[in-house]
């Protein structure tokens, strides 16, 4: 009765053309997965088949400067995914000879490849039946099988761990066609949550998308935006972006620890004045 629910929804409204499931290429599929981690189908569709047009393949990628990646990269937002979708590929041409490893084991070893990511790879490239869980799979069996209480859970009393769901994901697992049932499945969880099922929201995992408004997060992005255009110095940045200097700084500190952006000192002799001018650019 469940898998007839999700398959029949699957067969009548499922997302058959998205583009990423059009391909068996193991590179456009982990660009498309790390670009639909907290960004939405809609606004990763565009940007899939610019940043393929500009990176076609895993050795393009991996010759491109950090700069041309966040370029491809600007609007998705968390560009530390971008860096490390870059290293990935440097990764991959260096050690693997430009050939995604074929197991889950191996490709977890490589550069911001978590479970999730291994998994999917290793379902949608290659169909193997591997479990997997996010967040449009996790609202799935939540709703039909931790469904007793809905008021409680809706109000967070109730958790349920990833724990207690793979287990189930495992026993319903496709055998044959792993591909298309986590298809199916990631449609029929995101139909639900179009229809206001918030059930997600009883996961140990789910976490609130912080406002981008008003946040750190808005600042990086702004400075990234600039520095993917030229250097530029703390000052420059404020004068363009209209940030407070406080807040540009602490922004730059995370930038520069996440491996994103440097800094060089330049001495500046205005008017027998020395004084320290730091030019921030992309690494
Ligand atoms: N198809 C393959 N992976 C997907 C994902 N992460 N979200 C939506 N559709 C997908």
């Amino acid at each position: 009765m469940f898998i007839q629910t999700v398959k029949e929804y699957y067969h009548k409204h499922g997302r058959h053309d998205l583009p990423w499931r059009m391909t068996t290429d193991p590179y456009k599929i982990v660009v498309s997965e790390i670009m639909l981690q907290q960004t939405q189908v809609s606004r990763v569709i565009e940007k899939y088949y610019t940043f393929l047009k500009a990176f076609p393949t895993v050795q393009v990628l991996a010759n491109a400067s950090l700069q041309q990646v966040l370029l491809q990269w600007s609007g998705l937002g968390y560009n530390r995914r971008a860096r490390f979708l870059h290293q990935m590929a440097q990764t991959v041409v260096k050690e693997k000879s430009g050939v995604f490893p074929k197991h889950f084991d191996e490709l977890l070893e490589l550069p911001g490849i978590g479970h999730y990511t291994a998994g999917a790879i290793c379902a949608f490239a290659y169909n193997k039946p591997i479990t997997i869980i996010e967040t449009n799979i996790r609202t799935v069996f939540l709703y039909h099988f931790f469904n007793n209480s809905k008021e409680a859970q809706h109000d967070g009393l109730v958790k349920v761990a990833d724990s207690e769901l793979l287990p189930l994901i495992e026993k319903t697992l496709d055998q044959n066609n792993p591909r298309e049932w986590y298809w199916a499945l990631m449609d029929y969880g995101s139909y639900l949550k179009s229809q206001g099922i918030k059930i997600h929201r009883s996961s140990t995992h789910y976490k609130k998308q912080t406002t981008f408004k008003g946040s750190l997060r808005e600042v990086r992005g702004a400075i990234i935006k600039m520095l993917t255009k030229h250097s530029a110095t703390v000052l420059q940045v404020q004068k363009s972006t209209g940030f407070e200097i406080d807040r540009i700084e602490e922004a730059v500190q995370i930038l520069i620890k996440e491996g994103i952006i440097g800094k060089k000192i330049k001495y500046s002799t205005i008017e027998s004045c020395r004084t320290d001018i730091v030019i921030l650019s992309i690494f």
